[in-house]
């Protein structure tokens, strides 16, 4: 089985930084979201994997390379604009054949795997499986109706109003089926080619299509909230190990990683918490859930359910919480008594000043 990993769309709802890098190569635990998808791929045996690239192809490829580390083989499959998920497929008919394959939306993250569901779709082969997960707000999502019998009924693509709570995954299962399916549909909504719609043109065929119900964590990683919320959930999944330097005066507790020449200096860091190598921390308070590039220089801060950056430097800041801080970026208060803030930030920033 092949895999088709997309990775061409532009991200707008997690502007600022999807100005200066693709959504895909956001850092969770310190690592671009699609080492987790080109990991979670080779767990299901993939070989060859093809990635639709857009405007970041060059910083996609950079990160990635020809896919050695991930024990497969890469390919980059340039799309000129992004025109839907289903147009993606169009673009990577050439690469993918008549074979069967994955195809995983290179924002969405689930540290438990999606093994299980690929060995049942090798098994029953459908025309198309698609997962599904129980969601509070569907209209976000492609949704799916499924009857009593367990049966797929419809799918929808961002319905005003759901008539079913069960969010359609961003991974899906496909024989060479779908390529009808995706030349026969027109651009919906968005204007976009939406693989929603050549799933439900299958359904309407009399193709078999099976939605496998996913209980393990799963998120879209949209929005910053996502980022944080899912970079929580991993740093929970760290193996401790402390390489770098910690004085006499620091105290760590709890799933810490600490790597190989960074320092901590006087501070306090409270897992589950990564600092990445060459960072330096003094008199600070760190953690817990809180994710530290490399090269970040905090002195005097307080941070917590974070992550800043490769590069980033915070000095005297209190009270932090909730932060996405950006590479290279810098954050310090003004000598005390100042009575104003002083912001030079760039477009699409969103902050949140106490009092
Ligand atoms: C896409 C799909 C949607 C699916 C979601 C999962 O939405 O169109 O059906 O539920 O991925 O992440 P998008 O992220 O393009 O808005």
């Amino acid at each position: 089985m092949k895999a088709l990993v997309l990775a061409g769309g532009s991200g707008t709802r997690l502007r600022p930084f999807s100005h200066s890098m693709p959504k895909q190569l956001i850092p969770l635990a310190n690592r671009p979201i699609l080492e987790y998808v080109l990991e979670d791929l080779r767990g299901l045996g993939v070989a060859e994997a093809g990635i639709i690239v857009g405007r970041w192809a060059a910083e996609i490829r950079a990160a990635i390379g020809d896919g050695s580390r991930f024990g497969m083989r890469v390919h980059y499959i340039q799309q000129d604009a992004p025109l839907g998920l289903a147009h993606c497929v169009q673009v990577a008919e050439p690469f993918l054949g008549a074979d069967d394959f994955v195809m995983y939306l290179g924002d969405n993250v689930l540290p438990d795997g999606i093994a299980e569901v690929g060995m049942q779709f090798q098994a029953r082969r459908p025309a198309a499986q698609i997962v599904v997960q129980k969601v509070a707000d569907p209209h976000r999502f492609g949704v799916v109706e499924i009857g009593r019998d367990g049966a797929v009924e419809r799918l929808v693509e961002k319905p005003a109003h759901p008539r079913s709570d069960l969010a359609i995954l961003g991974v899906y299962f496909f024989t060479a089926a779908i390529h009808r399916a995706v030349a026969s549909i027109a651009p919906g909504r968005r204007g976009e080619l939406e693989i929603t719609d050549a799933v439900q043109w299958l359904l309407a065929s009399g193709a078999a299509v099976e939605a496998s119900r996913y209980d393990g964590y799963w998120r879209d990683i949209g929005r910053p909230e996502d980022v944080l919320a899912c970079n929580a959930r991993l740093l929970g999944h760290l193996r401790p190990a402390v390489t770098g330097e910690v004085d006499g005066a620091s105290r760590v507790t709890g799933r810490v990683v600490i790597e190989a020449g960074a320092r901590i200096v006087r501070s306090r860091i409270e897992g589950p918490a990564i600092v990445g190598a060459h960072t330096v921390i003094e008199d600070s308070r760190i953690g817990p859930n809180t994710s530290i590039g490399r090269d970040c220089v905090l002195s005097h801060t307080d941070l917590a359910g974070s992550i800043v950056q490769d590069g980033a430097s915070i000095s005297s800041v209190r009270g932090l919480r909730s932060s996405v801080i950006g590479r290279s970026a810098a954050v310090r208060s003004l000598d005390r008594g100042s009575p104003y803030h002083r912001l030079a930030i760039s477009d699409h920033v969103s902050l949140e000043l106490a009092g």
